[in-house]
C-alpha cells in the first residue's frame, strides 16, 4: 500500500503536540504583552529579492524558493526580520515610537536536519524600532530572559551571551584592517567555536594570511568574557568611538543588573552572529550545559529598514526558536502533560433525554464550561465509566425519571456524592461547584 509521508524536516502536530506548542506560544504571548509589545503577522511567501544579500549567504543558500505561476521569483520566509522592516518602514511616520512589535510564526530553511533543527520551525520574534540607544537592548534582553524564565527555567538552565559587532569593527579598524577584511575576520570569528583555526581558511583564500600579530589579538579578543577584561584591552587603544561604545556597554549591563538579570547575561566577544544585517550589540541564548544549539539569537540592525526602501530607522530584535526550546523544557522536566479534560460529562438516557440535555449542554458551553457527552446511545454503566475516565469533575445524569421530575442528577466524580438539581438551575449549580471548589 502506498503511504504518503510528510516532507523531511516538516512537522505534524497531533493534538498532544499541538497542546505543547500552544502552551509555549501562550506564555510567550503573555510575556510580550506584559512588556507592552503589539502582535502582528505577515505573508509566508515573499519575493525572493527580500532575502537576497540582506539575510546573508547562509540563509540565502537555505531558501525554499521557486518561480510562481505568474513568473515571480518567490521564497518561503526563512526569518521575519526583512518582512517586519518592510511593514514598519511603510508606515513609519504614522507609528508611535518606540515601535515594539512581536509575532509568532512558522519559518522554512532547507537545512541539514539535526537535533533541534528542522526545515520548518516556529519563532517568537520581538523587535523595537526607533530607539538608537541601549535602552532598547535592555528591554529586549529582559524580555528574552523572561520568555524563557516564565516556564520555570533559571540561570542554571540558560544564559545570554552578549557581544558587539561595533566594538569588533572599531577594534579591527584600530588594528589597521579595512572594511572587507574586517568582514572576513568576523566571518572567521563566527565559525571559530565550531571549526577552530580552520575558520580562517575563507579569509586566507580571499585576502592572504592574516598578519600573525593581528591574529593573536583577534584570538585574545574573542576570548573576552567580562567588562573588566574588555576595558583593559581597549584602554591601551583609546579613541572616541571605542570610549563611547564602552559607555553603552556599561549602560546596558548596568540596566540589566538593576533589573536583577545580571546572572543571566555574560559578556562573550566570541559571538558575532552570521546574519549579514547586524550592526551593533548582538546576543544569543544557550542552554548552560552547552548540549543544544542556540535557543535564541538577535541584535541591532540599524541599516536594514532603509536598505529595504524605508526611512532611516534604528532597530533591534531577537527570535527564539521553538524546537531547541521544547527540547530544553523536556530535559528539565518542565514540559507539562497537557490533556484536554472536560469539566462536565453528560450521561444520557434515550433520544428524548438526549434532546432535553442538548439545551443544557449548549448553555453550559456558552457559559464557558468544557462539556462532553456520548454521540450514540450507550448503557448507563458504560457512560459513567467513560465519564470517570474522561477526567471530568462532574457527571450530569439525564435519565427518563429525572427528566419527568424536571431535574438532573449531579454526581461529583471525585467523591461520588449525588444530588438533584432543578433543570432551570443546571448552569448555576455547575458554576457553584467550580467556584466553591467542588
Ligand atoms: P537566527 O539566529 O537565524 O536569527 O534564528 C533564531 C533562532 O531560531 C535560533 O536561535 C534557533 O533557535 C531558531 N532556528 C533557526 N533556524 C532553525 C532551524 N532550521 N530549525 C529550528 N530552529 C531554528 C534570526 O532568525 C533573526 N531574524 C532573529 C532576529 C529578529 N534578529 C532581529 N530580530
Amino acid at each position: 500500500m502506498a503511504t504518503f509521508q510528510s516532507l523531511p524536516g516538516f512537522r505534524e502536530f497531533y493534538p498532544e503536540d499541538f497542546a505543547r506548542r500552544n502552551h509555549i506560544f501562550r506564555l510567550w504571548r503573555q510575556t510580550a504583552s506584559t512588556f507592552g509589545f503589539a502582535e502582528y503577522d505577515a505573508p509566508v511567501l515573499e519575493p525572493l529579492e527580500l532575502y537576497k544579500a540582506k539575510s546573508g549567504d547562509e540563509i540565502e543558500a537555505q531558501l525554499f524558493s521557486f518561480t510562481d505561476k505568474g513568473g515571480r521569483e518567490v521564497a518561503l520566509r526563512p526569518e521575519m526580520t526583512p518582512t517586519v522592516c518592510r511593514l514598519v518602514g511603510a508606515k513609519a511616520s504614522a507609528l508611535k515610537r518606540p515601535i515594539k512589535w512581536f509575532s509568532i510564526a512558522e519559518f522554512y530553511r532547507y537545512e541539514r536536519m539535526q537535533k533541534g533543527r528542522g526545515r520548518c520551525f516556529s519563532q517568537f520574534n520581538a523587535d523595537i524600532f526607533g530607539e538608537p540607544g541601549p535602552e532598547a537592548e535592555t528591554e529586549l534582553i529582559a524580555m528574552l530572559v523572561q520568555c524563557l524564565a516564565s516556564f520555570g527555567l533559571t540561570e542554571q538552565d540558560f544564559y545570554v551571551r552578549l557581544s558587539d559587532r561595533n566594538l569588533w569593527f572599531y577594534y579591527l579598524e584600530a588594528l589597521g584592517l579595512d572594511e572587507p577584511r574586517i568582514r572576513g575576520v568576523l566571518g572567521a570569528v563566527d565559525r571559530f567555536e565550531k571549526y577552530g583555526e580552520e575558520a580562517f581558511k575563507g579569509y586566507t583564500e580571499q585576502f592572504g594570511p592574516l598578519d600573525d600579530g593581528v591574529k593573536l589579538r583577534v584570538l585574545a579578543f574573542l576570548q573576552i568574557k567580562s567588562l573588566a577584561a574588555l576595558e583593559h584591552t581597549l584602554g591601551s587603544i583609546g579613541g572616541e568611538k571605542l570610549t563611547a561604545r564602552l559607555a553603552d556597554w556599561k549602560k546596558l549591563l548596568g540596566n540589566l543588573d538593576a533589573m536583577g538579570l545580571a546572572r543571566f547575561v555574560e559578556v562573550d566577544l566570541g559571538v558575532v552572529r552570521g546574519l549579514a544585517y547586524y550592526t551593533g550589540f548582538v546576543f544569543e541564548a544557550f542552554d548552560r550545559k552547552g548540549e543544544l544549539r542556540a535557543l535564541a539569537g538577535g541584535g541591532r540592525y540599524d541599516d536594514l529598514v532603509q536598505k529595504l526602501g524605508g526611512p532611516a530607522l534604528p532597530a533591534v530584535g531577537f527570535a527564539i526558536g521553538d524546537m531547541t526550546f521544547a527540547l530544553l523544557l523536556e530535559q528539565r522536566g518542565l514540559m507539562p502533560t497537557l490533556v484536554q479534560v472536560p469539566d462536565v460529562y453528560c450521561v444520557l438516557g434515550g433520544a428524548a433525554e438526549r434532546h432535553a440535555a442538548f439545551r443544557d449542554i449548549h448553555a453550559l458551553r456558552a457559559a464557558g464550561y468544557r462539556v462532553d457527552y456520548p454521540m450514540k446511545d450507550i448503557a448507563f454503566g458504560k457512560q459513567f465509566k467513560t465519564a470517570a475516565e474522561s477526567g471530568a469533575k462532574i457527571a450530569l445524569l439525564y435519565g427518563g425519571e429525572e427528566i419527568a421530575k424536571g431535574v438532573v442528577k449531579l454526581r461529583d466524580l471525585t467523591d461520588r456524592s449525588e444530588r438533584e438539581v432543578p433543570r432551570a438551575d443546571v448552569v448555576a449549580a455547575v458554576r457553584d461547584f467550580f467556584t466553591v471548589g467542588g
